[in-house]
């Protein structure tokens, strides 16, 4: 189904919607995307590395209000331009696409201040603070002819391509439920993981939301609960701390027609593979349906293969072993290569928003101890 059958098929027509410029607009083919990175913490680990070797990025500038983080990373990664203000770096070097990588809290405000300075961006998650928020982010966006999209980028897995195909394909027979969790024992450098707008639904359910979402279709409604098992922390950052934000979470979708899906997240999982998540082999995703079943092997984030079931005698098979060249912190470069030759990325902004509303909904639910109607959509199924 073509996007726009897609948007006449739900009736849906979100402010913008049909006018998200694409990157065959803002392509400029040869030219590399020159980066600015804000927030030079421990995933810049993962993503500096990353952006340094695409050939579609030229990493210009790094801020962050530690500045001695951006100088020591602008060390390691041949940065010249090091900002300890987003005011400084916004009017310093010229560059692209600001990448987000700060605190949760701080996405909302800073990717509105990279917009209005005519920058794209790439956001970790959550990409606002809310979903009106996110939405207002978009339209900006939009009415500027520039791009704006938000982590993660677990639908770019080829595990998830192959249960994407197998769902397409009626390999399941007709699908039912879902499941799928995710968690450790919680993040120790940070505070803001814990403190109010973080949680563990925007940093970890929100992997599992995306994907199930993405595999399952538009959520129409949720209901959850949520709780905090912990509630004091010892963080690097700031010493003891009050837990503000769920620390375990219980998420229920109606996808519509009768499929429904379970995640279930917290920073109170003892798991061996821990944080990493180095070496997991087992299950965290798995579907049903009235002819078979599929389970993705290890996260989402980082899945090994998929195991499908389709017969009565023969034991379930393995399969997309190969994961290529997907790798979760891949969002940024992926976006960059949109901007640069025009080929548009699976991850679509729209998805973000609605599992941000998705979460939003989840703490209403949890709040009200109600089933909580959702208003977003996006183009589904996702590009193949
Ligand atoms: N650490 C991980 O493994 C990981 C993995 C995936 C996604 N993420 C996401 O990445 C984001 C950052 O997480 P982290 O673990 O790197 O946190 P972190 O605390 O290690 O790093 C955040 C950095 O942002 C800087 N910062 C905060 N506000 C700023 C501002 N206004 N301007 C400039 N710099 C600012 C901080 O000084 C800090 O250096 C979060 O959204 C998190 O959910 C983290």
């Amino acid at each position: 189904m073509s996007r726009t059958d897609f948007l006449k098929k739900v009736g849906w027509v979100g402010a913008g919607a049909l006018l998200l410029p694409t990157c065959e607009v803002r392509a400029n083919p040869g030219r590399r995307i020159r980066v600015g990175v804000i927030g030079c913490g421990s995933v810049s680990n993962m993503y500096l590395p990353h952006l340094s070797r695409s050939p579609f990025v030229e990493l210009v500038s790094l801020c962050d209000i530690k500045p001695e983080r951006a100088d020591a990373q602008g060390q390691q990664f041949n940065v010249a331009h090091r900002y300890p203000h987003i005011d400084q770096m916004l009017a310093g070097v010229p560059f692209d696409l600001l990448v987000n990588l700060t605190n949760m809290q701080e996405h909302g405000r800073l990717n509105r201040q990279a917009l209005l300075g005519g920058k794209h961006v790439w956001s970790e998650k959550p990409l606002a603070n809310n979903y009106a928020e996110g939405r207002r982010l978009l339209d900006l966006a939009t009415s500027r002819g520039l791009r704006i999209w938000g982590a993660p980028a677990v639908v770019n897995s080829p595990q998830f391509a192959f249960m994407a195909r197998t769902l397409r394909e009626g390999r399941l027979g007709k699908v039912a439920a879902a499941h799928a969790h995710y968690g450790h024992t919680g993040p120790s450098w940070s505070a803001f993981f814990y403190e109010k707008g973080g949680g563990s639904l925007p940093d970890l359910g929100v992997y599992n939301l995306a994907t199930l979402s993405g595999l399952l279709g538009p959520v129409h409604a949720v209901m959850s609960m949520n709780t905090v098992v912990t509630p004091a922390r010892k963080v690097d950052d700031k010493g003891t701390i009050r837990v503000e934000a769920e620390d375990n979470a219980m998420v229920i979708m109606d996808h519509g027609n009768g499929v429904l899906s379970h995640v279930q997240c917290g920073f109170n999982y003892f798991d061996p593979y821990g944080h990493e998540g180095k070496g997991q082999d087992r299950p965290t995703i798995s579907v049903w349906g009235s002819e078979g079943n599929m389970s993705l092997i290890g996260y989402d984030w980082a899945p090994f293969g998929v195991e499908l079931a389709t017969s009565w005698t023969d034991p379930p098979q393995r399969h997309a072993t190969d994961t290529g060249s997907y790798v979760w912190e891949q969002g940024a470069s992926v976006v960059a290569e949109c901007l640069a030759t025009g080929k548009e990325p699976r991850i679509h902004p729209e998805h973000a928003l609605h599992v941000l509303e998705i979460i939003e909904a989840a703490r209403r639910s949890q709040r009200k101890g109600a089933r909580i109607p959702l208003r977003s959509s996006f183009p589904w199924p996702l590009a193949p």
